[in-house]
C-alpha cells in the first residue's frame, strides 16, 4: 500500500533518537523559562485590550456578536482564553502521564529518557502558568465535560506510542498556531503575549520530539494496530477540538448559553479558526498516514477536513 511505503521512506530519514534528544537537551538548558519569575503576575490587566484577537473568538461575526458591547466582547475573549488554558492543563496532565509511561522501560542513562523527564518538567511549569493566568482571567474552573474528562483518563492509561505522541502533537500544534499569533500581537494584553511566548519557545522542542517519535512508533504497528490508532486519534481530535471553549464562558459574560453555543457551532469564522489552528498538524498526519478509515468522519464532524 502506498501509505506503508511512504512511511518506510520517511522512517529512513528520521534522525537518530539519541542525537535528537542530546540536541533538545542542549536547547532546553539554554532556553527554559520559569513563569513564576518571568511573568508580572501582580500587574493590572489593561481594561481596553483584547485577550485574543477578536477574529479568533468563537462568536466573531455572528448576529450575537453584533449585539454585544465592546466591553462584553473583550470579556468574552478573556474567558475564552481562560478556557483554552484550562483545556491546555487537561491535556498537559494527560501528556505528562503518557510520557512517564513511555520512559518507564527506557535505559536510565539515555538522552531520550532525560529529555522525556525534561519535557515533563516543562509541562509542569506550563500547567502552573496556565492555572495562574486562567485564574487571573476569571476562569480557572473551565475544562472538558464529564464524558471527555473520563475519556482522557482512559487515553492516558492505555495509549500506545503512536497515540501518546500523535495525541500530544495534535493538541500542542493547535495551541501553538494560536499562540504564535498572540505572542507578536502588540494590541493584546501584555501578559497574554508573554505566556504565549514562553509556551511557543518550549513547545517547539516538544513538537520535534513527538513528530520524530511518531515516525518511529507508527511503522511498528500492524494493520490492526494502525486502524485502531487512526480511529482513537480521530476521537482525540474530535473531542479536544469540540471542547476548546467551555460553554460556561458564555454565561460568564451574560449571554444565553444555548443561543451562544448554537451561534458558535454555526459560525464559519470559528470553523475557519479551527482549520487554521489544525492546518500544520493535518499536513503532518497525512504524511504519516494517520488520517484514514472510519475515523475520517470524526475529522469531518470536527469541521477540520
Ligand atoms: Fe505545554
Ligand atoms: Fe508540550
Amino acid at each position: 500500500m502506498s501509505t506503508t511505503s511512504s512511511v518506510d521512506a520517511t522512517a529512513g530519514r528520521i534522525p537518530d533518537r539519541e542525537d535528537t534528544a542530546q540536541r533538545l537537551l542542549r536547547t532546553s538548558a539554554k532556553h527554559s523559562y520559569d513563569p513564576a519569575v518571568e511573568i508580572a503576575w501582580d500587574a493590572p490587566l489593561a481594561p481596553d485590550r483584547y485577550f485574543i484577537d477578536p477574529r479568533r473568538s468563537s462568536l466573531y461575526g455572528t448576529a450575537l456578536w453584533d449585539r454585544m458591547s465592546e466591553q462584553q466582547r473583550i470579556d468574552l475573549t478573556k474567558h475564552e482564553l481562560a478556557s483554552l488554558y484550562c483545556m491546555g492543563i487537561w491535556f498537559e496532565t494527560i501528556l505528562m502521564q503518557m510520557l512517564l509511561r513511555h520512559v518507564y522501560d527506557r535505559p536510565k542513562g539515555s538522552a531520550h529518557a532525560r529529555y522525556a523527564w525534561t519535557e515533563i518538567a516543562d509541562e509542569c511549569r506550563h500547567s502552573v502558568m496556565f492555572s495562574r493566568a486562567a485564574e487571573k482571567f476569571g476562569g480557572a474552573h473551565y475544562g472538558p465535560d464529564w464524558l471527555v474528562h473520563q475519556l482522557g483518563r482512559l487515553l492516558k492509561t492505555t495509549s500506545n506510542g503512536t497515540l501518546s505522541f500523535g495525541g500530544a502533537i495534535y493538541v500542542e500544534e493547535i495551541l501553538d498556531a494560536v499562540q504564535r499569533e498572540q505572542m507578536t500581537d502588540q494590541s493584546l494584553q501584555p501578559m497574554v503575549q508573554k505566556v504565549s511566548w514562553i509556551h511557543v519557545v518550549e513547545e517547539a522542542r516538544h513538537i520535534r520530539y513527538a513528530r520524530e517519535e511518531t515516525h518511529r512508533q507508527w511503522p511498528r504497528l500492524g494493520p490492526l494496530g494502525r486502524a485502531y490508532s487512526r480511529f482513537i486519534l480521530a476521537l482525540v481530535v474530535y473531542f479536544s477540538t469540540s471542547r476548546l471553549i467551555d460553554p460556561k464562558v458564555y454565561a460568564a459574560v451574560g449571554l444565553d448559553v444555548d443561543e451562544a453555543v448554537a451561534a458558535a457551532a454555526a459560525n464559519p469564522h470559528w470553523r475557519e479558526t479551527k482549520r487554521f489552528a489544525a492546518h500544520k498538524v493535518i499536513t503532518f498526519f497525512n504524511e504519516v498516514g494517520l488520517i484514514a478509515g472510519p475515523g475520517k468522519l470524526l475529522w469531518r464532524r470536527a469541521g477540520l477536513l
